[in-house]
């Protein structure tokens, strides 16, 4: 899945892994638990992600990696948020091919700056497992509980306006390059992502019941 920050990566991601059956990996989300943990590598993330900046080629692809060799994910994933960069993707190719495998579909969901910062201002997150929640768009049954595991919700620190509005400006242009690189690889699928939850989903799984465009 790609897209800019709120655009929908994570919701998307995660009802459409539980569709097809495979795990839903999100780099952010990886990082997140680290920072958490305070783990040496959540350390070194955290420095760049209450900037708003992107987590180094090199680190990113090393935790991107390790997960993808875990079981779960021998029959595919949907990855969230990774690649990138382009590096990322070249990356993620490699990965892959060694494994006799390639991105079947790059999903770019596109959302436009306003509504962009409307989902990232009202956006709430369950500290148990990051179900994501929007005060508006996508409420909680129980104000400030998560619905599936019950703990608390809380608002990402780079939601901040300041935060957002740095990566923005530093995410937006690598993004392009990594939708240059699936739409040269023939996998780019554009899905517009300012419809409703339902809709987008709809959207997303249409355009993946497609044959491949590859080649
Ligand atoms: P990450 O966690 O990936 O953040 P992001 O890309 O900025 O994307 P978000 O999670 O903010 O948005 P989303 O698209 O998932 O939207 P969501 O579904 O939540 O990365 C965080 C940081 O980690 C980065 O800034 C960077 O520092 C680092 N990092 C991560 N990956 C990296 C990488 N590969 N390389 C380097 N660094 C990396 O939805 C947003 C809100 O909108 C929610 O409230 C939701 O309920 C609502 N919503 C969703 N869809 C709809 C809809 N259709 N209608 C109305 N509301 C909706
Ligand atoms: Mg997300």
């Amino acid at each position: 899945m790609v897209g800019a920050p709120g655009a929908g990566k994570g919701t998307q991601a995660e009802i459409i892994s539980h569709r097809l059956g495979v795990p839903h990996i999100a780099s952010g989300d990886l990082f997140r638990a680290a920072v958490n943990d305070g783990s040496p590598l959540g350390r070194e993330v955290k420095r760049y992600m209450e900037r708003g900046a992107l987590v180094p080629d090199e680190l990113t692809i090393r935790v991107i990696s390790e997960r993808l060799n875990a079981p779960d994910a021998v029959d595919g994933a949907i990855l969230d948020g990774f690649p990138r960069t382009r590096a990322q993707a070249e990356a993620l190719d490699k990965m892959l091919s060694q494994r006799g495998a390639a991105v079947a579909a790059a999903i770019y969901v596109e959302v436009g700056l306003d509504e962009l910062m409307r989902r990232l201002s009202g956006r709430w997150v369950c500290r148990g497992a990051e179900h994501v929640y929007h005060e508006v768009f996508r409420p909680p049954r129980r104000p400030g509980v998560c619905d599936f595991d019950g703990s608390e919700l809380y608002q990402r620190p780079d939601d901040r306006l300041e935060t957002v509005r740095a990566r923005l400006e530093r995410q937006l242009p690598p993004m392009y390059e990594v939708v240059d690189h699936y739409t040269d690889r023939g996998v780019i699928l554009p899905v517009r992502g300012d419809g409703t939850i339902e809709q987008v989903t709809e959207d997303v799984m249409r355009q993946i019941a497609q044959p491949a465009r590859r080649g």
